[in-house]
């Protein structure tokens, strides 16, 4: 067979999984076809009395069903159609007469780990790479072929909930120490042990790894599982809004199945499967996976990455900065203005590694070793073999033009400036440099460890090497950079401050901080914008929207009552305990004190609050095109869902928009300027778009004109 070459020695068959002409092996549905012929074939050779499934890809056994097959169905009912044949082919394998074993060595994904499932045993090496996981709800669907059946048969039902529902990777151990698999072992020892396995599951002497006495019991009657599951519905419900619907589908169909015969179970598994896997929100999730594949591609590798940097400022963003590089690299300088600050950087970059030590991914030693690699200097000298250089000072267009000028003193001609800065024009803070060719803009977002997204915006003479290199450094940091043309706020701060703002205005007018983002919370946002406000800073805010204010003018005004937290009650949020809330450790209240003066006590609906704040992002997400700040509507949909949050499974902002209709949001936004002014002014390529009958998706040629 093409994919799969089956070799039968001493009684013990083997099948390889090995995909012609593709990276990692994938289950499409001709693979399953070949497995099925393979099958077939072996149920009629009586002398084989074991099977394995391997695979020959370096560091992959199955990476999980090809996506793409998932993201071309149309309806529900093809769906089924052909997940059935393959739930048909697991179950031939499954009752095989002989013992049938998986070699995991690698990624073992998906639908990779639901052909292992349907094995009796598998066995799993050591190798860093290697993970077992169901990913599957993080692209809006869940295991659709025998996972949710199979898995708590093996596992029990609270490991299979937190798998199928989170889908976590696990490594061998881990998973040897839930039962999913039954042997580990280092691959360099495969040829004996995996010898020695085979011939004792032959006589039948492998012992399953029993489920703990909590977890049995746990599942052992109606009244625990009924507390099993409305305990994991709780916790579904605090993370995921109800329109996401795949972990709350996941979670029913295990609920309905997990004392049923396999065969009821599977069918109701399959037509649950098949109603997700044909949802838009599937559909936007898969599409979400590609977009971070190709972000992550968009860049030649080059012959030596940059390895050492140094870090100017430390503040929030710079401390979440040193971390990101002492995690990767293996020279971290930081610039300080006075070495007492030393100390305080230190614990902070230190607790950044907390979660890591929490999860057992790191040890205390391992944390000492990537700290170590931070040296401090409180003078620009020592700095002539660095690469790269990272300014991540206050937001002041002075300020960080004299620390360029101090760096290109002593910085290498080949080395590259960076500034982190939020808002202010890469343009403008060129303009004293010499060196401008190796200037370029590198916005990360707050908090660094957690957000996905680096904004990367060139300045007219930044050279396309400078570029090219920064991407490769930061996709070597795991992080996904995007790269978008010049303009205050870029592309994720110039279509969120409005949005900001916008529900300021809201609040001014008589409504409720705790009513507007539970709103928005509802929508699909992260957090409601008066948390995030806190959060991020009401300084940063507040700075960003004015720089915005200075270049877009009446477009986008800020609001009076932002100016009163920051301005008259200088509050900052989180960091100083008061903001739009009050904030004590986690807990937080509303602070009154801020709305005191605007206390209106007007009603407004959840419709009209989405209106206002969701549809003033689109109509700046459309004057981003219609200006040629980046070409793409699919990078503002990246954008904005990696960089703000905007729900994932409505497909960014500009998929929403079509989704709602363009007419519908004009129309909306026309009344809007009708009563608010200016800052509702649609923008031109929303008209047209509206006037030619098209959308973000299909009407490209009238913002490429
Ligand atoms: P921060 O206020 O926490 O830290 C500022 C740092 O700059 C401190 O280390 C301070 O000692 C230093 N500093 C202050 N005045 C200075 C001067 N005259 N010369 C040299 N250093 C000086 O600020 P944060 O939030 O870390 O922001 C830093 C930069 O990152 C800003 O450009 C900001 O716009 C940008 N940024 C901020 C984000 C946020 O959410 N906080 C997100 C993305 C970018």
């Amino acid at each position: 067979m093409a994919n799969l070459d089956l070799q039968i020695e001493n009684g013990i068959a083997t099948i390889t999984f090995n995909l012609v002409k593709e990276k990692v092996n994938k289950l499409s549905f001709k693979v399953l076809n070949e497995l099925d012929k393979t099958l077939n074939e072996i149920k009629e050779i009586n002398s084989i009395e074991a099977l394995v499934i391997d695979s020959s890809k370096e560091n992959i056994f199955i990476a999980g069903a090809d996506i793409k097959e998932i993201e071309a169905f149309k309806t529900e009912e093809e769906v089924y159609s052909q997940i059935i044949k393959g739930d048909k082919i697991f179950e031939k394998l499954e009752n095989l007469p002989f013992p049938t074993i998986a070699y995991i060595n690698g990624a073992c994904m998906g639908g990779g780990l639901e052909l292992a499932l349907a094995c009796d045993y598998r066995v799993a090496t050591t190798n860093v790479k290697t993970k077992l996981a169901f990913p599957e709800i993080k692209l809006g669907f869940f295991p659709g072929l025998g996972g949710t059946q199979r898995a708590p048969k093996v596992i029990g039902l609270i490991n299979s909930l937190d798998m199928i529902l989170t889908g976590k990777n696990l490594d061998a151990k881990k998973a040897l120490r839930v039962g999913l698999v039954d042997e580990i072992f280092d691959n360099g020892q495969k040829k004996f042990k995996l010898l020695a396995f085979i011939q004792k599951a032959i006589d039948k002497k492998i012992k399953r790894k029993k489920l703990g006495f909590i977890n049995n019991l746990l599942q052992s009657n109606w009244l625990t599982k009924e507390i099993v599951y409305y305990k994991t519905l709780k916790t579904i419900e605090k993370k995921v809004n109800r329109d996401f619907n795949a972990p709350y589908m996941a979670l029913e169909v295990i609920k309905q199945t997990f004392d049923k015969e396999y065969e009821e179970g599977i069918e109701i598994e399959a037509r649950a499967f098949s109603k997700l896997a044909s949802t838009k929100e599937s559909k936007y999730m898969i599409e979400l996976f590609f977009m971070f594949e190709k972000f992550n591609k968009a860049f030649t590798k080059t012959d030596k990455p940059i390895s050492n940097v140094t870090v100017i400022g430390n503040g929030v963003m710079g401390k979440g900065i040193i971390w990101l590089f002492t995690k990767f690299l293996n020279e971290v300088r930081v610039k300080v203005r006075k070495l007492e600050q030393v100390s305080s950087i230190i614990k902070s970059v230190a607790k950044l590694y907390d979660s890591s030590l929490r999860r057992r991914s790191m040890t205390k030693n391992q944390v000492e070793f990537k700290l170590n690699k931070i040296s401090y200097t409180d003078k620009y000298n020592g700095m002539q073999n660095i690469e790269l250089a990272l300014e991540a000072i206050i937001e002041d267009e002075k300020a960080k033009k004299d620390t360029f000028s101090e760096l290109e003193k002593v910085l290498d001609k080949d080395s590259i400036i960076a500034t982190n800065t939020s808002s202010i024009s890469i343009e403008k803070l060129s303009s004293e440099l010499v060196n401008k060719k190796n200037f370029v803009g590198v916005h990360f977002f707050n908090p660094v460890n957690m957000m996905p997204l680096v904004e990367i915006i060139p300045a007219s003479k930044t050279s396309k090497k400078t570029i090219n290199r920064v991407t490769e450094l930061l996709v070597s940091c795991g992080k996904t950079p995007i790269v978008v043309g010049d303009c205050a706020g870029f592309i994720v701060n110039r279509i969120l401050l409005p949005y900001l703002n916008e529900a300021a205005f809201i609040l001014e007018e008589g409504s409720h901080v705790k009513k507007i983002d539970k709103v928005l919370k509802e929508f699909g946002m992260p957090m409601g914008p008066f948390t995030l406000a806190d959060t991020v800073g009401i300084d940063i805010g507040y700075k960003v929207s004015k720089i915005l204010n200075d270049a877009y003018g009446d477009r986008m005004p800020i609001a009076p009552i932002v100016k009163r937290v920051y301005e008259d009650l200088k509050l900052l949020g989180v960091k100083s305990g008061k903001g739009f809330y009050i904030h004590k450790g986690k807990l937080k209240k509303v602070n009154y004190e801020v709305s005191e003066p605007f206390n209106m006590n007007r009603q407004f609906s959840d419709e009209q609050i989405i209106q206002r704040c969701i549809y003033i992002m689109i109509n700046e997400a459309s004057r981003c095109l219609e200006e040629g700040v980046v070409e793409d509507a699919q990078v503002i949909n990246f954008a904005l869902i990696a960089g703000a949050g905007f729900p994932p499974y409505k497909g960014g902002i500009l998929n929403y928009a079509n989704d709602v209709g363009l007419e519908n949001v004009l129309n909306n936004l026309n009344n809007l300027k009708a009563r608010y002014g200016k800052r509702f002014e649609p923008s031109d390529l929303l008209k047209k778009l509206v006037k030619e009958k098209k959308d973000f998706k299909t009407g490209e040629e009238l913002w490429k004109l």
